[in-house]
């Protein structure tokens, strides 16, 4: 059920609606839109407030039902803020997502928020309505394509509307709103591929999906580079990953151009992993399922791709997708295997399972070609972040400063958080072999880096960031599924470009 976003300007006591949504503060203060609602009802609010049913922390919420003597609206959500000034955009992503998990619940189908009136010191209007829009789809966002008993809602939530409090504010309302619904789509697009199961997700699958897009978008060309064209070209390192499985690896290339021809593009390179079982260096079994998701960068790429399509935006966008399968077969690479990649350089395989790197390796190669500006892959690439950074920030590491501050500051405007780790030489003194020009492990400390450091020397022309997001691409346990991380961040990032340009 797709949900209908709408901006508008107004007072609350005017909507004639299912539900008006409204901020209360700690302290069971009035924000000045709560304040206006209750003037004009009597003082319900306050009246409410005393019985103590919510007392205004961030994540609370309560519903009212106020009298048709007075109200023109069917139900008040009200829903916690904290303290108004100082609401982060961390809070103000969960606030509206509580918000739309109430409203899911409730018997109304539409609804009018005013949460995007509140006065933080901390967030834009601009940010507000973006992030109003990405908190109500990533809270009412399913999975159900494998379901086959799915109950549907009877009374779904069909029509958002976010109020601003000034007619003036309502372009850039207008503005935010269609970045709000793109970057959402793009988010959807990843978690959609990235959920998918492994046996139907495999690089075939992908290739089709990016094929797909290309008949949805004028302004976007893709090519499928197939195995026996990847051997051809001498990618050694991608081949050696992809050549033990059935399933045959692919080079996907999306290219987007949005702007002139000359124009140098933004490369995004995504690792595309299908199901890691570890190949040869096979994994334990406990939560291997969760290895199709190790395909969650190449799905931000994709996201990356629409998000891109559907705002139209004046940049030429490279997505790059590294897409194979690590399987344990006979035609598998052993460790000892020694391969050339396509730099020229030669690697010893000295655990299969640090496959990411491989196919990698060659896919930052191959984007030379296109002479780009910037280039970002995104890769699930090392448990060791996990341990480093936990679930919160994804690990970015880069050979440009001016690239690593603009990440950045778009990682903080989109609370799609990263966490720089060092990329310097002495760490790569472990990935010495004695047979080949480097092995493709390290020593088991700081992992993460070590990782990097290998990326880094097939990434030596032109400025890069890598970003591991090994640990925020999905969640486990009860809520398991894929966040859609880090489209947000990526997003953010080429829009900030875009602005610098002009
Ligand atoms: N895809 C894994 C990394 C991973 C593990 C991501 C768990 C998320 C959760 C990657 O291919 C891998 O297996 N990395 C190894 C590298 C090691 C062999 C140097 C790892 O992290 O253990
Ligand atoms: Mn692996
Ligand atoms: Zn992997």
């Amino acid at each position: 059920m797709t949900i209908e976003f709408s901006v508008k300007s107004g007072s609350p006591e005017k909507q004639r609606t299912g539900c008006v949504v409204l901020p209360i503060a700690a302290g069971r203060k009035l924000p000045r839109t709560t304040q206006a609602f209750d003037s004009a009802n009597e003082g319900i609010i306050k009246q409410f407030l005393k019985k103590g049913d919510i007392e205004g922390e961030c994540g609370d919420s309560a519903w009212l039902y106020p009298s048709h003597d007075t109200s023109l609206c069917d139900r008040v959500l009200l829903v916690g803020v904290g303290h108004e000034r100082d609401v982060k955009l961390s809070d103000f992503k969960s606030i509206n997502e509580t918000a739309a998990n109430a409203i899911e619940k409730s018997g109304a189908t539409e609804a009018v928020s005013f949460l995007a009136t509140l006065d933080a010191r901390q967030l834009t209007l601009a940010q507000m309505v973006k992030n109003a829009v990405l908190g109500v789809t990533n809270a009412t966002y399913q999975f159900k394509a494998y379901k086959t008993d799915v109950q549907e809602s009877k009374r779904p939530l069909r029509k958002f509307t976010i109020a601003v409090a000034r007619r003036k504010d309502l372009a850039t309302a207008e503005t935010a709103l269609e970045q709000g619904l793109a970057i959402s789509a793009g988010v959807a697009q990843a978690k959609d591929l990235a959920n998918s199961p492994p046996n139907i997700c495999n690089p075939g699958y992908l290739a089709e999906q990016a094929k797909d897009l290309e008949t949805r978008y004028r302004k976007l060309k893709t090519d499928i580079l197939d195995e026996t064209e990847l051997e051809a070209m001498g990618m050694g390192a991608f081949v050696a990953v992809s050549k033990g499985s059935a399933q045959p690896g692919k080079l996907i290339a999306m290219k987007y151009t949005g702007a002139a021809r000359t124009a140098q593009p933004l490369v995004f390179v995504g690792k595309g992993v299908t199901f890691d079982t570890g190949g040869i260096s096979i994994k334990p079994s406990n939560a291997m399922d969760e290895m199709k998701f190790d395909m969650g960068g190449a799905a931000s790429v994709f996201g990356v791709i629409v998000a891109c399509a559907e705002l139209q935006l004046p940049v030429n966008v490279i997505g790059i997708v590294a897409a194979a399968e690590n399987m344990p077969d006979g035609n598998a690479s052993r460790p000892g295997d020694i391969v050339k990649t396509l730099s020229g350089q030669t690697v010893e395989i000295l655990n299969t399972d640090a496959e990411g790197r491989l196919v990698l390796c060659d896919a930052l190669s191959y984007v030379d070609k296109y002479k780009p500006a910037y280039v970002i892959d995104i890769a699930t690439l090392t448990g060791a972040c996990i341990v480093a950074l936990g679930h919160l920030a994804s690990g970015m590491l880069c050979n440009d400063e001016k690239l690593g501050e603009a990440l950045k500051t778009a990682a903080k405007q989109s609370d799609d958080r990263i966490w720089e780790l060092p990329l310097w030489d002495e760490y790569g003194e472990t990935l010495k072999s004695n047979f080949a020009d480097m092995a493709n492990i390290g020593d088991r400390a700081a992992g993460t880096i070590t990782a990097a450091i290998f990326l880094s020397r097939f990434a030596k022309d032109y400025c890069w960031a890598h970003l591991d997001i090994a640990g925020t691409a999905w969640k486990s346990g009860k809520e398991k599924g894929a966040t859609g991380r880090p489209v947000p961040l990526l997003m953010e990032w080429i829009l900030q470009q875009i602005d610098e340009q002009s």
